[in-house]
């Protein structure tokens, strides 16, 4: 069997800057609240023109130039996203244009927040069976277009942004350890966007009615989250047989603070053990594992021989844990 590994990521956000000062005068709000609450300081939204391909192309790029591989070489391209640029045809396709990847296959899953890691899942199977050797996975939203600004109680949550690595044949013991994917459709209200799809198709009454943006119990959704990401790190540990110590990094889904300081205790993790840039960035869904991870691989914060568990939890529901033994990724990475 080959081993899938990372062999290089990369990431892409807009340049423009929401931060929560803006937010006050937008909604009744504070930064004091939402710092508290959130942990999150700003984040950044697309401006007109840019596109969820955009920045997944940018993105791509990026951890293409850092593998040393060409558009060519590519077998697959996924995008993990809830905010495909079009209903039809997947955004996959339009990155596979903008980068000229002739050869490569195309498709976008949409897993909300768990997107980036059910797509490990499936090209770490891919690999494994010899169906690809070279592949690009890529999370990317441009959620402030379902984001409803005039509701304080999601509006300061969400932000837009790519992250991309692209995910070769590993050396030695290096790569994609395990990964499991779970779901439980039973909740799928918790957190939804209602409109534009066949039940609430693209009519009037669905724009006013406010249904084409994102709806959330964040309370019900927060206490979920916490239990499910904690079981799946367990889960991530004990199928390799190691146990918290050994782990050098956590990099969870960048959804609240909260959150993440709370599965950190559970699982008693040294707080540097855990990566968090949400106060930069706010929740960008499936794109936020991804540009943690290019972020704490370019500063040198996972080094090789480290290993590093990616935890993800979101709308559906679903969650999902991913164990990798970090590999050296292009001159980045020593
Ligand atoms: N500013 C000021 N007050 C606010 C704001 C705001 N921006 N938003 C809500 N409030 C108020 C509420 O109206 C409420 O007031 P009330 O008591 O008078 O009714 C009060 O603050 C408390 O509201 P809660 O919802 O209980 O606040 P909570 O502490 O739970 O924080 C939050 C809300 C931040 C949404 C939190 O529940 C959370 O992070 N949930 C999980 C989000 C998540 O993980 N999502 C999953 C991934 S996303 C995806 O899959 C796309």
């Amino acid at each position: 069997m080959k081993r899938a590994t990372i062999l290089g990521t990369g990431s892409a956000v807009p340049a423009k800057v929401l931060t929560n000062f803006d937010l006050e005068r937008l909604v009744d709000t504070t930064d004091e609240w939402i710092t508290t609450r959130t942990g999150i300081s700003e984040r950044r939204i697309a401006s007109e023109g840019e596109y969820t391909s955009t920045f997944a192309t940018r993105a791509a790029e990026r951890a293409m130039a850092m593998a040393g591989i060409t558009a060519e070489e590519l077998d697959l391209i996924i995008v993990a996203t809830i905010t495909p640029d079009f209903p039809f045809p997947a955004t996959a396709c339009l990155v596979q244009h903008n980068l000229k990847a002739a050869r490569a296959a195309a498709f976008d899953i949409s897993a909300a927040c768990s997107g980036f890691l059910y797509g490990l899942s499936i090209v770490e199977k891919m690999i494994a069976t010899g169906s690809a050797s070279k592949v690009l996975l890529i999370g990317a939203e441009v959620l402030s277009r379902i984001t409803d600004w005039t509701d304080r109680n999601t509006c300061c949550l969400f932000g837009d942004g790519a992250g991309a690595v692209v995910i070769g044949i590993g050396e030695g013991e290096a790569g994609i350890l395990s990964t499991h994917i779970h779901s439980d459709g039973s909740y799928w209200e918790l957190l939804h966007q209602p409109g534009v799809g066949n039940r609430n198709p693209a009519v009037q009454q669905t724009l006013d009615n406010r249904l084409v943006f994102l709806q959330m119990q964040g309370n019900e959704v927060f206490k979920l989250a916490v239990r499910a990401m904690e079981e799946a790190a367990h889960e991530a540990l004990q199928s390799n047989g190691l146990g918290i110590d050994d782990l050098d990094l956590l990099i969870p889904h960048q959804a609240n603070r909260r959150i993440i300081d709370a599965i950190g205790k559970r699982l008693g993790l040294a707080e540097d053990k855990v990566f968090v840039n949400l106060q930069r960035y706010g929740n960008t869904s499936a794109a936020s594992i991804p540009i943690a991870l290019d972020e704490a691989n370019r500063t040198g914060r996972i080094m090789a021989g480290n290993l590093v568990l990616f935890d993800a939890f979101g709308g559906g529901l679903t969650w999902a844990s991913v164990l990798v033994r970090w590999q050296k990724t292009g001159k980045e990475n020593p």
